[in-house]
């Protein structure tokens, strides 16, 4: 069988890998296409290279610019593949661009699509990721939903049945084996007698020989220091100036990149504003290149970076990241992955939206949707650090989205629906 897959994004590659592997190792032929539009190697490459994964067979190279623009250099570079190529099915993942544009070209193509991650709803019709993800549904035919909630929203949509499948979320498949393989790295570091991290001391938020005070260990002193963003020194290596920020007590992880919070000023300011309030934690915040550029733009970057307990880094390969998560005592975040992954992992998460497409993990009670509200972010997460029984609660929320096994789950259904023909561009 021939297996079209599309991506183009970090979450993308990282909740595909599971499904690439089992494709691989059942012998089937992959055709892997990046549509480029995450390019830097900290937001793709260092992905491959860290996950084995192979090099796409196609780069379309779609780079940054306007989702109209974007959107039609995919759908262009996509369908010249796929005509080529004629792939017995399409899969595409989760709610960026690629997904909206493969889903279109494929089915207009009439190669059967499969959409990863589908169901999802926010209810929010302002947010792209919205009408990609309910764009995609509509030209699907395989919908392998994380969650029963997920199938109910496509049920309701008029999306039958035998044609969604609770798979349980690939993210779990990637949390659990990577998280595996990063512990084992560091268990063999620290057997070995190199250890990196030996003369280093574990510090408090506030303790003036912490070794994260600024100009220590930050990635990006400073947003002109030009050495800060060479690319070059790869960040999915166990470096020592992580080692140190896992030994850090009280740690926040904060990743944000969603439009409506950092292109949005005041949402920004607002959060920028309850992150510098909370001197109880260590946070430690790898920036998305979105990110990073309207805080500059905005001029709240300095003043972030200057603060002792605010480590700004670049983005982790996903081994250091899940260590980072896995070592946190709360996550804040607008992401959709980390939303999945805090509960996975066990850690409270606090939201920086109104809304989410992931509301199983509010309902289970891991996760508050705390928006752009100064004052609740902040008592929110202080409520965590001081009322164990509360941080208990949260954490000990059941997790939703599966046994870690979605990869293979999707493989046998795709399988099945070949072996009876219904796989095909002719079915
Ligand atoms: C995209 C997805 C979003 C997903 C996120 C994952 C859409 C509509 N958005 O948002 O759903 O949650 O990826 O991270 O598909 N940039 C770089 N280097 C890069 C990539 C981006 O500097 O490698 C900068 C550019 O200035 C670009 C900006 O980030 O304009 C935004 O990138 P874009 O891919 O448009 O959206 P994301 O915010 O990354
Ligand atoms: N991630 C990572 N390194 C980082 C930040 C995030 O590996 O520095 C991973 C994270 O574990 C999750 C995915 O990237 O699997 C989430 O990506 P992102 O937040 O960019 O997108 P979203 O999930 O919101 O679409």
């Amino acid at each position: 069988m021939k297996i079209a897959i599309v991506l183009g994004t970090r979450p993308e590659i990282i909740k595909m890998v599971s499904v690439i592997d089992e494709i691989i190792f059942r012998g089937h032929e992959l055709i892997l296409i990046h549509t480029g539009q995450h390019y830097d190697h900290e937001m793709s490459d260092q992905f491959f290279e860290e996950l084995e994964l192979p090099t796409p067979n196609y780069n379309i190279g779609v780079g940054s610019s306007s989702h109209g623009k974007q959107t039609g250099k995919m759908m262009e570079g996509i369908e010249e593949i796929l005509l080529k190529e004629t792939p017995d099915i399409l899969l595409v993942q989760g709610d960026t661009n690629a997904v909206l544009a493969g889903a279109l070209v494929a089915s207009k193509l009439h190669i059967p699509v499969g959409h990863v991650e589908a169901g999802l709803r926010s209810y929010d019709i302002t947010m792209p990721e919205e009408v990609n993800r309910k764009s995609a549904d509509v030209c699907s035919k395989y919908y392998f939903v994380p969650t029963e909630k997920s199938a109910i929203n496509l049920s309701i949509e008029g999306i039958s049945r035998k044609d969604i499948f609770i798979t349980g979320n690939t993210v779990v498949d990637a949390c659990f084996r990577n998280l595996e393989i990063a512990k084992k790295h560091i268990d063999d570091m620290e057997n070995s007698s190199t250890s990196p991290t030996s003369s280093t001391s574990p510090s408090s938020p506030n303790s003036s020989t912490s070794p994260t005070s600024p100009n220590s260990s930050n990635y990006f002193n400073s947003p002109n220091d030009s050495t800060s963003l060479d690319s070059s020194s790869t960040s999915s290596s166990f470096s020592n100036e992580i080692l140190n920020l896992l030994k850090l007590d009280n740690i926040i992880t904060l990743t944000m990149h969603r439009a409506e919070n950092v292109d949005n000023k005041k949402r920004l300011t607002d959060i920028i504003n309850a992150i510098a309030e909370l001197k109880d934690f260590n946070i430690v915040f790898p920036i998305h290149p979105r990110t990073k550029k309207t805080m500059e733009n905005f001029g709240l970057y300095e003043d972030l970076a200057k603060l002792d307990n605010v480590h700004l880094i670049k983005p982790l390969g996903y081994l250091n990241f899940l260590l980072l998560m896995s070592k946190s005592l709360i996550i804040v975040t607008d992401s959709g992955g980390l939303q999945e992954e805090a509960i996975t992992l066990d850690i409270p998460s606090l939201t920086l939206r109104y809304n989410t497409e992931r509301p199983e993990t509010v309902d289970m009670g891991g996760n508050i949707l705390v928006g752009a509200d100064k004052d609740f972010i902040v008592e929110s997460a202080n409520k965590i650090l001081n009322d164990k029984s509360f941080y208990d609660k949260m954490s000990l929320a059941p997790n939703p989205y599966g046994d870690g096994t979605a990869g293979k789950q999707i493989l046998d259904i795709i399988e099945d629906s070949y072996e009876k023909g219904e796989c095909r561009l002719d079915s």
